[in-house]
């Protein structure tokens, strides 16, 4: 069976999380200590080397996004989106909750690398034993004086899932609506008040401490090459252990139900398990001796951003299923742009129809023919992977759509 693999949650349950004390003894801010020893451009060099990729979802390398930073930048931040909106998604909770300080850490880290003073931490509002949790753990650090002149404040969402977009984020700590802006110029560039900005994402940060301080080598040595170390994910939905786990990117889906979830519920078939949460794609049975890494998934129509792995079985009925899904996005779009706006409208339209027995044949190629445009045209993530689940289990699973059709 594949190992667990602990680098972000290796101090989980082994140390109470708010007790700053409990952290140094189990070596925290030795990351931050060597990264201060550092030039900012051989602490983004190592990093960028350790080839860590985005845990967002994007997968963007995070030594290659910090060197977006101009370095002769007088102010810059640096932003750590604990947004997680998506529907039944919660790893990067359990990260904070488990460790706080080594997020800090990861934080400060990276503040260093881009001469950044000020941290933001934009965690969703649903969480606020969370906000509540982290601002313990920023008064131990300041008081402790682990964090140095680089200082750190929580903001909250209002609940809006569009937030978790980079760009929104930003347009909400600003006060503004959470609407996103357009790409380029990038945060790195022109972020929070038009300053250049990082905004990683709470495990991106958390691996930090970690790769800092046992180098890059170290780091790029676990897991797929490609994307080299672990994942943190939560596997739920019709297995027999509903469990969150943290292993290397070079074990497949399979494993991670069998071994770490005991199999599907009940001794009941899989029939299908979506990846990364509500815009990720539907994976039928046969694929599921892929590997989790960023670029095995996108090769099957999925990405693992949200680490949420959800199992459906035999009994589950997909079109009802995403009909669900569209509706969520429907009422999620924040209407910036049309395509987006009329797409997750006409999505959820054709859906329901269909799902009530009142579709037809060509309901059905309307609705790929429009999710391929929103895929490409759509203004930020949201609309760009709204069409996934639809497009998707079109392909592996159409006989349960044509099914459903008016005969
Ligand atoms: P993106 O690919 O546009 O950007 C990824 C990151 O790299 C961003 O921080 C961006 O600023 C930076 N970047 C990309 N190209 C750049 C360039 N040329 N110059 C400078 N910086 C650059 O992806 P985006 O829109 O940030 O995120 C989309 C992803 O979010 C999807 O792949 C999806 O999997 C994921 N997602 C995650 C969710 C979650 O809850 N974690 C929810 C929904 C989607």
């Amino acid at each position: 069976m594949a190992e667990e693999q602990r680098i972000v949650l290796r101090n989980a349950d082994q140390i109470n999380p708010a007790k700053l004390e409990d952290y140094l003894q189990a070596g925290g801010y030795q990351g931050l200590e060597k990264a201060r020893s550092m030039s900012r451009a051989d602490l983004i060099a190592e990093v960028k080397k350790s080839n860590l990729r985005g845990r967002g979802g994007a997968a963007f390398n995070c030594g290659l996004k910090w060197s977006f930073v101009p370095t002769d930048a007088e102010v810059s931040y640096v932003v750590c989106n604990l947004d997680e909106g998506e529907p039944g998604t919660y790893k990067d909770r359990i990260i904070v909750q488990k460790d706080p300080q080594q997020l800090l850490e990861g934080m400060a880290i990276c503040g260093h690398a881009v001469n950044a003073k000020q941290g933001y931490i934009y965690c969703r509002g649903e969480y606020p034993y969370v906000v509540e949790l982290l601002n313990l753990a920023i008064d131990q650090a300041r008081s402790k004086g682990v964090l140095g002149d680089f200082n750190i404040e929580v903001r909250m969402g209002a609940g809006a899932y569009v937030c978790g977009e980079e760009t929104a984020l930003i347009e909400s700590i600003e006060g503004h609506r959470g609407e996103p802006r357009f790409k380029p110029p990038f945060p790195g560039v022109s972020g929070l008040w038009g300053k250049p900005t990082v905004v990683n994402n709470v495990e991106t940060f958390a691996n930090l401490p970690q790769i800092v301080f046992n180098g890059a080598d170290w780091y790029a040595a676990i897991g797929a090459s490609t994307y080299p170390g672990t994942k943190v994910l939560t596997l739920t939905g019709d297995v027999e252990k509903r469990v969150f786990i943290e292993v290397p990117t070079n074990v497949t889906l399979r494993e991670i139900i069998y071994n770490y979830g005991g199999g599907v519920k009940s001794g009941r078939r899989l029939k299908a398990v979506q990846v990364g949460g509500t815009s990720g794609g539907f994976i039928p049975e046969y694929l599921l001796d892929t590997p989790i890494d960023y670029d095995s998934m996108r090769s099957i129509g999925a990405t693992l951003g949200t680490g949420a792995v959800f199992v459906m079985d035999e009994t589950r009925d997909v079109v009802d299923i995403v009909t669900h899904i569209a509706k969520f996005f429907k009422e999620e779009s924040c209407g910036k742009c049309n395509p987006c706006r009329e797409g997750t409208f006409r999505c959820y339209e054709i859906m329901d129809r269909i799902n009530r027995g009142r579709g037809t044949l060509p309901d059905i190629e309307h609705m790929i023919q429009l999710g391929k445009v929103m895929e490409r045209v759509c203004l930020c993530g949201l609309g760009q992977a709204s069409p996934s689940p639809i497009l998707t289990t079109l392909q592996h699973f159409r006989y349960e759509y044509e099914r459903k059709l008016i005969s």
